[in-house]
């Protein structure tokens, strides 16, 4: 009898230990609030509101926000900036409320903050974790010493049709991949440390399957079964939160029919219960009340659903302000959900410093030392350099000679208004470098003529739509086909032809889906035209997105993809086209034929039928009008060198479950100059219980090799790259054969296999 209650004891002691292991210690200082708290006060807290200050990315802007404020209505605001302007936000809420709590003050920083650098889809093609690390460092730097401790990246969403103009905001296809740069992203601005003055809040975003969205057309529904959800596009996100995010946003799509900031099975069970997140979730912009028009009923309504799902606050719509209370006095929701909610918005406060110090990041002499310096327009110029894509080189064309008589031209070349990038609203783009000056700060001695040869579009519909932010597309006075003979002038009387083409910043980004992506028609008569001059062509193209380009890439021509560099451009663009830095970037997305290939991406599966890959075959799995195969694939990039890959070599031909392998093999830089190279190691599970795709990205290893050398290469799989979300959507590898291709792209030949036991 003694013995059982004694074992009883143990048994129940050792569950609540479990449970207080489980959950977050509370903090002292926050419980102390919440204690004196009511329950309108902690309404409050979950408000997030903009002045409009910034940009606004709906339609609603709020209103009296001083008001509430001094009213104790608002936990969070963005939009605001400034160190002056933040401490007189702070001291409305300091002096002017009862329980003084400090505002967190938030806002966009996606690539830089006044030092804006690549899109993220440019810097992703970096591969460089340490870069990408050192770039939200920077912002971070910069964004708090402008009052901002909360930022709403890295947004870590897959996808996988670039119609959807948001694919320039993330790090492309890969889930691997994405993974480590949402890891880097997170480092980069929280350092571990989020009290201390330079580092800021990281929000990862968009909960879950923004990248989704059918037919690439932004905030379209979402249907995915489970198993892709949990192999292909969730483990950046969960990469986020292993990496300590502070907080996350929930998306504008739905998820198996309800809406994210509704979904009760993404912000409790797979985001608390399975992924024991424990920061803040904060809605996207008024996303709650647009459950309204998703069809979940009125104001009062939705707001009870995203509470009850897990959402703390929420961001414009004020659904939870004007409504709670009344759910609450109705039942509908308990006041242990508000308090819950507010105890995260809390939380974050606390961690960040804020309630030490609600002035912590109002100095004002900060900007000054510590905005748009030297060393930060530096990193910015490095980065751009990594991020650029070398996608052919016909002849060698680049790098061209310093002394060259260059025609630079195209509606890009001299046009400072669409160098940063979608979502640089911190940016300035009067600062930005363009092509033109950089190639004249580079190569002082060559003789350039410019012209611009073609409006970026001729359509005044497109131009109006894209010039929301400022004037983007400008359509010349001069007629199209004056426009171009000027520039096939240049062309002719100079030895080269530089032609900047591509996209205006503001046709990627949000609400900027295209159904066409391919260059624009004026574009495209200007190329044509000047490649029909005999001269040497380079194509410095810019996009937001991947681009179809089968007519461009069949030419004789170079094509250097450079994104939207941001703030250092041009400078940049010319020290990799007069070759002072050799590019190593390489495709983070892969390249269609056409849109009616879309979705594609190199992880594809086999299918029953798979197709013979030299032609069609009926009754197989191909298109009686296309390849199959893309223009250009997932991790292509070329180098002004070139590399070999030769011997590849796995530590053991056998390794049991729970032990890792590694691959090495020897890489050679065969050419003239010292270049870097993207190693990429791509793993095919042969046989398992669920269809596998051909191959998945599983490690890569980036690096610097002299003209001639050698060297051997490792990359390490470790136990957890062999397992995958089964159909009961466990993490598990199973035994069998595992093949291991190693190379330059997702094409890469070099092959090994391995068995698990
Ligand atoms: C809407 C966007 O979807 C989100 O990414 C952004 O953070 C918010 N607007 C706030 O600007």
């Amino acid at each position: 009898m003694l013995r059982k209650n004694h074992s009883a004891i143990l048994v129940s002691f050792f569950f609540t230990a479990c449970l207080w292991a489980q959950q977050k210690d509370k903090i002292p200082e926050v419980e102390a609030l919440l204690e004196k708290m009511t329950l309108e006060e902690k309404i409050g807290q979950l408000n997030l509101l903009t002045p409009g200050g910034g940009v606004a990315t709906g339609s609603v802007v709020s209103k009296n926000v001083e008001e509430k404020i001094k009213a104790g209505k608002v936990g969070g605001l963005f939009g605001v900036a400034g160190p002056d302007r933040v401490r007189m936000a702070q001291e409305l809420a300091v002096n002017d409320t009862r329980l003084k709590i400090p505002l967190l003050i938030g806002s966009d920083v996606i690539h830089g903050y006044k030092t804006t650098y690549p899109i993220p889809l440019g810097l992703s093609c970096s591969w460089d974790m340490d870069l990408t690390e050192q770039a939200a460092r920077m912002a971070a730097k910069e964004a708090t010493a402008d009052g901002i401790m909360w930022n709403f990246s890295p947004m870590v969403d897959i996808a996988r049709d670039p119609r959807w103009g948001r694919i320039a905001e993330g790090a492309g296809e890969d889930p691997y991949l994405g993974s480590a740069v949402a890891k880097a992203m997170v480092k980069g601005y929280q350092q571990n440390d989020l009290a201390a003055p330079n580092t800021m809040l990281a929000c990862v975003k968009h909960l879950v399957l923004y990248g989704a969205a059918e037919a690439g057309r932004d905030y379209h529904s979402v249907d995915m079964s489970r198993v892709k959800m949990f192999n292909q596009y969730l483990p950046p996100y969960q990469a986020a939160i292993d990496a300590g995010v502070a907080s996350a946003m929930s998306s504008f799509n739905d998820i198996d029919a309800i809406p994210a900031s509704g979904n009760k099975w993404l912000l409790t069970d797979l985001l608390r219960d399975r992924w024991n997140f424990d920061g803040f979730v904060v809605s996207d912009y008024t996303s709650v009340n647009e459950m309204i028009a998703h069809g979940l009923g009125d104001l009062q309504a939705v707001s009870a659903l995203a509470l009850k799902a897990g959402l703390d606050m929420d961001m414009v719509g004020e659904g939870f302000l004007t409504t709670l209370k009344k759910s609450l006095e109705e039942g509908k929701i308990t006041e242990e959900e508000i308090t819950v909610a507010c105890r995260r918005v809390l939380e974050a406060k606390y961690l960040s410093g804020l309630l030490d110090d609600p002035y912590r990041y109002s100095d004002e002499s900060r900007p000054e030392k510590d905005i748009l310096t030297e060393e930060n327009r530096a990193l910015a110029r490095k980065l751009a350099t990594r991020s650029f894509v070398l996608l052919k080189n016909h002849n060698q064309i680049l790098p061209l000679k310093k002394e060259a008589k260059i025609a630079l031209v195209g509606p890009l070349a001299d046009s400072r208004n669409n160098m940063l990038g979608t979502w640089a609203p911190t940016g300035d783009t009067k600062l930005a470098v363009t092509i033109l000056e950089g190639f004249k700060n580079v190569a002082p001695d060559a003789t350039i003529s410019h012209a611009k040869g073609a409006n970026i579009s001729d359509d005044p519909e497109i131009a109006k739509k894209v010039n929301v932010f400022g004037s983007r597309i400008e359509i010349d006075e001069r007629s199209p086909e004056t426009l171009l003979q000027e520039a096939v002038e240049a062309a002719k009387a100079s030895d080269v032809v530089v032609a900047v083409v591509g996209e205006a910043t503001e046709m990627s980004g949000e609400a900027a889906s295209r159904t066409d992506i391919s260059i624009p028609e004026s574009q495209k008569k200007l190329i044509r035209a000047l490649v029909e001059t005999g001269k040497p062509v380079a194509l410095v193209l810019m996009s937001g997105r991947p681009l179809t380009i089968p007519e461009e890439f069949e030419m004789p021509v170079a094509i250097l993809q450079v994104w939207h560099p941001g703030v250092e451009a041009g400078n940049a663009i010319a020290d990799v086209v007069f070759g002072d830095y050799n590019p190593s970037g390489k495709l983070t997305t892969t390249w269609p034929r056409s849109v009616g290939q879309i979705p594609i991406y190199h992880s594809v599966k086999n299918t029953g039928r798979p197709a013979p890959e030299d032609r069609f075959q009926k009754f197989k799995s191909n298109y009686l009008d296309s390849e199959n195969t893309p223009l250009i694939p997932f991790g292509h990039g070329l180098s002004y060198t070139t590399f070999e890959y030769s011997d590849i070599k796995l530590s053991n031909s056998e390794i049991s479950q729970g032990e890792s392998i590694e691959v090495t093999i020897t890489l050679k830089n065969t050419g003239n100059v010292d270049g870097e190279e993207v190693v990429q190691l791509y793993l095919q599970d042969v046989v398992r219980s669920i269809t596998p795709p051909k191959r998945q990205l599983k490690g890569f290893n980036k690096v610097m090799l002299k003209k001639g050398e050698s060297k051997q290469v490792s990359i390490t799989l470790s136990d957890d790259d062999l397992k995958f979300y089964n159909s009961d959507l466990e993490f598990v590898s199973e035994p069998g054969e595992f093949k291991v291709y190693v190379g330059t792209d997702s094409n890469a030949t070099l092959s090994q296999s391995f068995t698990l036991k």
